[in-house]
């Protein structure tokens, strides 16, 4: 983080929170909160309120929330820092210039260098046009590439010449030493020679369209195939996706991840102009940001290769892990998008676009593949498999309409599928049936929005809200509920927080708590406090937030043993089981009479 915890804090206590929302959105009074139309999801009845005590947002439709930060955030689709910026300009905020002064010369270079890839391509374009490229304009058409797609993507030529490109930006005053900081020029006997020689040039944009770097292909079939800029001030690989800055405007908010530099482009051309490549580098975790940040679904067209099926199942990992939903497109005859639609046309792909598998059936499909026996033992190795994939999947829903088509498929009962797929179920500890919470205080609802939470977030984070808005119960709280006894993954980040500035200032809210959560984990923070963070008796809706946790933790622990006394030879540590079994149990029905009494 650049800027300090206190200057953030101070930005968003000048920023009143109504009168930022006011800008937006049209708020009418309504009891304790301000309400109006949500500007996050289409509505006719306003379900958006403002709590101005509080100073957050929290839809009770679309379950958005947050504090000014995330709402400045979500509508001019800002990240923080910039969010930040804009905030502290409307409240005169002088923030302290971020660039040192290395930092400086680095954004001069980055400038240099942008400017020299824009001349490289012009200069690459007009090659195309000239004499020395008709074989290179040949090759192009004969890869069915028309005029206003060379046009749109600026494709070009380098000349078949050690230094026309040097000679080129030299005479237009580049230093050497420029040439080689980007990555077009290599040093040769007399003076700097191109890298890029003899080849069809793909310009490389960042996302706002500037050029950051070049890939070059050879017209046979030579090798490298592909040369590639380095990685230079202005170019990183692990950051960029190609065609990223077209596919950002496009209306469709479905995002096509491909390879390579052809299946892109081809894919434009045949009217797809969300599609984008990681440029045959291994998917990483700041293109799934991108991706999560403008797609409302990804996906993956890897090439139908054991190395396409292989990045595929990194990338989408790694998606599904950032909270992307991801869908996996099969191509049927091993080839990869730019030859299939080569083949078979661009309305056969769109129809295999339409019927990409979802991330459940393409692991099931993984394990088939894999599994190809067809012997009794094959078979049962091979359902086993799939019960793992199948317990390890979070929606019940698609996990039930799956097992009956399994079931019908390799003919066993739907009531042994769904036994094999619990058992595992229930050591994954995740999903089994809601705890019940035995008081009116507090009303139950099952929660599905926002990032993955186990059964534990819940009871804790609504522990947290209570705690936000109620510090004095501090001492006790952590006292029964000290950091490293938090098990939900959303809540356990929360109380580290919160414990930390109760600890060293004694005072904190809900709204600073979450200025440098995640959107996401603000949501979720903030729909516990909006909904459920508010109650008539704080201590008593603690104590039974407590016994409920203690409660979750117990019926794990029940079922453990069960499990284990199941499968368990040794009867010395059956019976030691036995004695766990009924430790547990007498404290469950200790905790049911405290509740009952
Ligand atoms: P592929 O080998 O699948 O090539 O590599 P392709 O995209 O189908 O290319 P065409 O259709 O033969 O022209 C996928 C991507 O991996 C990178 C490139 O970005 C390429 O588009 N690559 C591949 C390289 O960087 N260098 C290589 O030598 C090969
Ligand atoms: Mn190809």
């Amino acid at each position: 983080m650049l800027y300090s915890e206190d200057l953030i804090e101070e930005v968003r206590i000048r920023n009143d929170i109504v009168g930022v929302v006011s800008g937006y959105v049209h708020l009418e009074r309504q009891g304790r909160r301000m309400v109006g139309l949500c500007p996050f999801h289409g509505e006719k009845t306003p379900s958006f309120s403002v709590d101005a005590a509080k100073q957050v947002f929290y839809c009770f439709g679309c379950q958005k929330g947050g504090n000014v930060f995330h709402f400045v955030m979500g509508i001019e689709n800002l990240e923080f820092p910039e969010a930040l910026r804009q905030l502290a300009d409307r409240a005169n905020i002088t923030l302290p210039e971020p660039e040192d002064n290395g930092e400086r010369e680095l954004s001069r270079q980055k400038k240099e260098i942008s400017a020299l890839n824009r001349e490289a391509a012009r200069f690459f374009y007009a090659s195309l046009a000239g004499p020395g490229g008709l074989a290179a304009q040949q090759y192009l058409s004969r890869r069915g590439l028309q005029e206003k797609t060379l046009r749109a993507f600026g494709l070009g030529y380098a000349p078949d010449s050690w230094d026309a490109l040097c000679r080129h930006l030299q005479a237009k005053g580049a230093s050497a030493a420029l040439l080689d900081a980007a990555g077009l020029a290599s040093s040769g006997p007399h003076g700097p020679i191109d890298r890029f020689r003899n080849r069809v040039m793909f310009p490389i944009f960042d996302i706002r369209g500037n050029i950051v770097g070049f890939g070059g292909r050879v017209m046979d079939a030579s090798n490298p195939k592909y040369m590639n800029s380095p990685d230079t001030p202005l170019y990183n690989k692990s950051r960029e996706l190609y065609a990223m800055n077209f596919a950002r405007l496009s209306h469709s908010k479905r995002i096509v991840v491909v390879e390579g530099y052809m299946d892109v482009i081809s894919l434009h051309q045949a009217g797809i102009d969300t599609a984008v490549a990681s440029l045959g580098t291994a998917f990483t975790q700041q293109q799934a940001w991108i991706l999560k940040k403008y797609a409302e679904e990804v996906v993956i067209a890897y090439d139908a290769d054991s190395a396409g099926q292989n990045a595929t199942l990194r990338c989408m990992d790694i998606l599904e892990a950032s909270g992307c939903s991801v869908r996996i497109l099969q191509i049927p005859d091993g080839k990869d998008p730019d030859e299939y639609i080569r083949n078979h046309g661009d309305e056969r792909f769109r129809n295999l676009l339409d019927h990409a598998l979802s991330l459940l059936e393409f692991r099931l499909l993984v394990q088939k593949r894999a599994h190809p026996g067809q012997e009794v033992e094959d078979r049962v190795h091979l359902l086993n498999k799939m019960a793992d994939v199948l317990a390890s999947h979070g929606n019940a829903i698609e996990r039930e309409m799956t097992m009956s088509n399994i079931s019908g498929e390799y003919k066993v009962s739907m009531d042994a599928l769904k036994t094999e797929v619990d058992k595992r179920l229930r050591k994954n500890g995740r999903d089994a049936p809601p705890a019940r919470l035995s008081t009116n205080s507090l009303r139950m609802r099952p929660v599905s929005e926002g990032p993955a939470r186990n059964r534990y977030d819940e009871a804790e984070l609504i522990l947290l809200c209570l705690l936000g808005n109620e510090n004095r119960l501090f001492e006790e709280i952590s006292l029964r509920l000290p950091l490293e006894r938090y098990r939900g993954t959303v809540s356990r980040v929360v109380a580290e927080k919160l414990y930390e500035r109760l600890q060293v200032r004694r005072e904190a809210s809900i709204a600073e708590l979450v200025n440098d959560l995640p959107p996401d984990a603000a949501s979720a923070v903030i729909h516990m406090a909006e909904t459920r963070g508010t109650v008539d008796n704080a201590d008593k809706a603690i104590q039974d937030l407590l016994r409920r946790l203690e409660r979750i933790a117990l019926e794990d622990e029940k079922q453990w043993i069960l499990d284990n006394i199941r499968s368990e030879s040794d009867g010395n540590r059956r019976r030691e089981l036995g004695v766990d079994l009924n430790r547990v149990i007498a404290r469950m029905s200790a905790l049911q009479s405290a509740n009952d009494g």
